[in-house]
């Protein structure tokens, strides 16, 4: 019998999983699988960790959820009771924060390749603007002045787990370098903007303090010389997300007091030492809020030994989670009704997909696996749905929530019709 470390909401009751107090193998028979299944109580602890590790050392600061990570309402909704902001980066996410109940001052908008029209449904909506380029500025401020803009700023140092998620750097495409941002903010504040605010966000899956050291000290360098050379006053000052969590068994959270101790503290002398007032810090996490406050639950359909390997079949696929496919991501797996099995064998745990990329996990040590076995993907409420398609026609998956000790459908599950909207039968066959 093997006794495995779980983190909250993970539980082992007597061999099965129970998440936040549910017995997995419930849910999946209620409402059957794949399923995602979040938990609101997570979700708001983790919220509350990170803004206490912050205020402790900087009274002025905001946390915008960067919506991209998770979508659903009610993620949204628990996130603007717990006093959350909102960073967006479409007018879909925009879309579904005002569903959510965000009023405009709220929400942020941090889009990359911006069209004119989103521009004008932004400014019309009196939502703030992060652009992320001077082609950007120039455009949005043809077609109205805003009252506040920020400026998005390549700080020349990026982090992140995976090429595809360092957001700064030489390599990068977001942001303005320091000449041209000097240049941005004069040609903004000429053009009679009154209230400014100043952005970075180096990469996302960041489990070191280090890269946001340097990062921010170089954002502070260049906020100094815009307030000195342009003569404008911050109202906030940018950070990003990218906060990571830990996936693989040796991975280390996130040293959060380091953080607040090296990050928020440099912040805050360094805004005095510059003369910069008290702008508002605010920081854009999306994976350190949801990330652990969802699983993926997943029936295995077959078990297939070859010469070379022994696969198991289960009904996820990269159509339900992505980051394994995309990013060789590695997400913890456990068989849900056989948490005390030792782990035995050595499985490449594979999707519906017509692909041979089509992995959940590779080389992945698993208890003994039969058809009918329940599988859970931890850590998959970041970018898991939110990134999930209906490639090879499969409809999207449903998600529940534990909310009061009960489970609740949060999203239907999609059915076959839904592969045949919007599409029209034109003419002859
Ligand atoms: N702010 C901005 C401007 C961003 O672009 C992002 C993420 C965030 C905040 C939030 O980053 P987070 O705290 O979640 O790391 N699909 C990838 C992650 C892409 C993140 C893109 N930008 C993944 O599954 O790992």
């Amino acid at each position: 019998m093997v006794k495995r470390k779980l983190r909250e909401p993970l539980e082992d009751r007597k061999g099965t999983l129970y998440f936040d107090g549910i017995s997995t193998t419930e849910l999946a028979k209620t409402y059957d699988t794949p399923l995602y299944v979040l938990s609101e109580k997570r979700i708001r602890d983790n919220y509350n960790r990170l803004y206490s590790a912050i205020v402790n050392n900087y009274k002025y600061v905001r946390i915008y959820y960067a919506a991209k990570a998770n979508t659903n309402l009610n993620v949204l909704r628990i996130l603007h009771s717990q006093g959350a902001y909102l960073d967006t980066v479409s007018p879909g996410e925009v879309f579904l924060a005002l569903s959510a109940g965000f009023t405009p001052d709220r929400i942020l908008f941090t889009g990359t390749s911006v069209r004119n029209d989103e521009l004008k449904m932004l400014s019309n909506a009196n939502i703030t603007i992060n652009v992320d380029s001077q082609s950007e500025m120039d455009r949005l401020l043809k077609i109205s002045v805003p009252q506040i803009l920020s400026v998005r700023v390549n700080p020349e140092v990026g982090a992140g787990h995976h090429s595809h998620c360092i957001t700064a750097g030489p390599e990068s495409k977001f942001g303005l370098w320091e000449e041209e941002v000097i240049q941005a903010y004069a040609i903004a504040q000429r053009a009679r903007v009154e209230r400014f605010g100043i952005h970075m966000h180096i990469g996302s899956g960041i489990l070191e303090v280090e890269p946001y050291v340097l990062a921010v000290e170089k954002l502070l360098s260049i906020a100094k010389r815009v307030h000195e050379e342009v003569g404008i006053n911050f109202e906030f000052i940018d950070i990003g997300g990218g906060f990571g969590v830990p996936y693989k068994p040796e991975d280390k959270d996130l040293d959060l007091a380091e953080f607040s101790s090296k990050v928020v503290s440099m912040f805050k002398n360094k805004v005095k030492e510059y003369g910069l007032g008290k702008p508002y810090l605010f920081v854009e996490p999306g994976r350190y809020l949801v990330c652990d406050a969802s699983i993926l639950l997943t029936a295995v359909n077959s078990v297939k030994v070859t010469p070379g390997r022994k696969f198991v079949g289960v009904d996820a696929g990269f159509n339900t989670l992505v980051r394994p496919t995309m990013y060789g991501s590695y997400h913890p797996i456990l068989v849900a009704n056989k948490l005390t099995a030792a782990d035995k064998e050595t499985y490449d745990v594979a999707g519906p997909v017509c692909e041979s990329g089509d992995l959940l996990a590779k080389e992945r040590k698993l208890p003994e696996i039969a058809e009918g076995d329940l599988l859970a993907v931890l850590n998959a409420g970041a970018y898991g749905f939110s990134m999930s398609s209906q490639y090879n026609s499969r409809p999207r998956a449903a998600e529940v929530m534990i909310r009061g000790g009960k489970a609740v459908i949060v999203r239907e599950r999609e059915q076959l019709k839904d592969l045949v909207t919007n599409q029209k039968i034109q003419g002859e066959s």
